[in-house]
């Protein structure tokens, strides 16, 4: 068994907030994993050429291209991105775009397979995580856990975050604040993400172990036919 975490954080892997929480989760796993930052990746949004279609391979080439193999081979995923704009950041979005290329004809590469969706904000990263596990059920992938928390907003940083208006500091505590240290949010002061992150960790080991993905499979067919009904 083995799991591939992502994480979509345009940040270092010691700054960045995402990419913490999903290791943690990872880690408490206990199983094998490979963990991936998006950083520095240049990863295109699915241009729908359809020349995924006759075998399910994207014949974009870019940083996505060394990752396919990857995320195919895993037997589950931690995936992590940052809000942005209340939503999933470019990056990350970029790439679960392109699992489009696994889901054509009998695609079931990716079905009946489980996830822990995590998502970070400079206010709360629930949305992100909302957003992941709807993705990942249009390939038939249940998320197991959702894992959210406050990351730290760039603006305690910037230099400007005492007087900039539309910084998130002064949106948080108002004009003419002075930052200090205990202000500045990071996963690691959140007791109760850590322990959720651990939590989702187990609860993904759990699954992974015996998993039946047939049997996931029609599961998330089921509820993928209620939202399409819902939809259109
Ligand atoms: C372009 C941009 C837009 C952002 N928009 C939001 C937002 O709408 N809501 C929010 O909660 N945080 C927002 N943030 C803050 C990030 O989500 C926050 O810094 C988070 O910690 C980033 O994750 P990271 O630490 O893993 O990089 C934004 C950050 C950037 C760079």
């Amino acid at each position: 068994m083995k799991i591939l975490g992502i994480s979509g954080s345009g940040r270092d892997e010691k700054t960045s907030n995402c990419y913490r929480l999903v290791k943690r989760i990872l880690d408490s796993t206990g199983m094998d994993y490979e963990l991936i930052s998006l950083r520095g990746k240049v990863i295109r949004g699915c241009i729908a050429c359809l020349g995924c279609v006759q075998d399910n391979v994207c014949v974009v080439k870019d940083d996505l291209w060394p990752l396919r193999e990857k995320i195919v081979e895993a037997d589950g995923y931690v995936i992590g991105a940052p809000n942005y704009y209340s939503g999933i950041n470019a990056t990350t979005a970029a790439l679960l775009e392109r699992w489009f290329q696994f889901r054509h004809r009998t695609g079931d590469l990716l079905w009946g397979k489980s996830a822990v969706a995590v998502g970070v904000g400079g206010g709360d990263g629930s949305v992100v995580a909302d957003r992941i596990e709807q993705i990942m059920g249009y390939n038939f992938i249940e998320t197991v856990a959702k894992v959210s928390g406050q990351g730290t907003a760039s603006c305690f940083s910037c230099g400007y975050g005492e007087s900039c208006k539309v910084g998130v500091p002064c949106m948080l505590y108002g004009e003419g604040v002075k930052i200090t240290k205990e202000m500045i949010p990071d996963i690691s002061k959140q007791p109760q993400v850590l322990q959720a992150a651990e939590q989702a960790g187990k609860e993904l080991a759990k699954r992974l172990v015996g998993h039946n993905r047939s049997e996931i499979t029609k599961k998330m067919q089921k509820i993928m036919m209620e939202h399409f009904k819902k939809s259109v």
